[in-house]
């Protein structure tokens, strides 16, 4: 263990790793970086040279980390847990948006089961944890394959955090108030990630719907989305069985949102 607390360790992970899919992929290792551009790119470079579905890419740093939108996702070292996971699901295309819903209650439920802190759902997929982000995750399907990468702030020394994004981010540590250990979290990621896979494959599309809906932040609050130059608001007041969000808006009627970014409205009334 290092001054700071525990870091991500492959042979701690895998010596408790029961599952069966999820870090289980036979005659095909999972990785631990310890520097790499993206989880996510590495990822896709395996499942295009074949590698089966499982496969985990862990990194303790990302130089070139990326977020949805074309963003900048930092990844200092030992301060994220950056993983991707390699996919192969044999489910129609329509049920692709379900997927990163699965996955973000996975994740809500392994932070949840590993360091007992409740985190909160913003559509599509932000972690979010005193009203700041804690983490995203970033599904892509570069060919037959689905990577999906989770990153999730960790640790941070507050003089670290650039100051445009103090009042924004948050991470597990300053919540909890002391070490958290990485190789747990992860060790609950990949057993909550099987049973949403799980899910997703036998069509349960109600359960996955609701169990997002537990988690979320998002429903009941008044939003902003942008389109080119368009602003929508409305109110959330519902997930379609697809994955789109249902606004409300003034005059009465319904839109669904299939894709893109919220901002919720602040007690100030901005949108953030
Ligand atoms: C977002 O909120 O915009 C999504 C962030 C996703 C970041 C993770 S970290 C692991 C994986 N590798 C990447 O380059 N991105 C994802």
């Amino acid at each position: 263990m290092s001054a700071e607390g525990e870091v991500l360790a492959l042979e701690v992970i895998e010596q408790s790793l029961d599952t069966s899919v999820i870090g289980r992929a036979a005659k095909h290792p999972n990785e631990l970086w310890e520097s790499i551009d993206s989880t996510n790119n590495r990822a896709a470079q395996l499942a295009a040279s074949g590698a089966p579905e499982g496969v985990l890419v862990l990194a303790r740093q990302q130089t070139a980390g990326r977020g949805r939108h074309g963003r900048v996702w930092v990844t200092p070292p030992d301060a994220g847990i950056a993983l991707s996971v390699i996919l192969r699901p044999q489910i129609a295309l329509t049920r692709l948006p379900l997927v990163t819903l699965a996955t973000g209650t996975a994740v809500a439920r392994a932070i949840e089961a590993s360091v007992g802190v409740r985190v909160g759902l913003k559509w599509v997929n932000d972690l979010i944890l005193n009203g700041r982000k804690l983490g995203g995750i970033l599904a892509e399907m570069p060919g037959q394959s689905l990577i999906i990468g989770i990153g999730i702030n960790l640790r941070f020394s507050q003089s670290d955090v650039p100051q445009e994004l103090v009042d924004r981010i948050e991470w597990l540590e300053r919540v909890v108030g002391k070490p958290v250990d990485p190789n747990l979290v992860v060790l609950e990621l990949a057993r909550k990630l099987e049973e949403a896979y799980q899910m997703l494959l036998s069509g349960k599309v109600d359960e996955i719907i609701s169990a997002w809906k537990s988690y979320s932040v998002t429903i009941g609050q008044d939003i902003e989305t942008k389109n080119g130059d368009k602003v929508i608001r409305g109110r959330a007041v519902d997930i379609t069985t697809s994955g789109a969000l249902v606004l409300q808006l003034e005059d009465g009627s319904t839109t669904e949102l299939y894709a893109g970014e919220i901002s919720i409205r602040k007690q100030d009334g901005s949108y953030a």
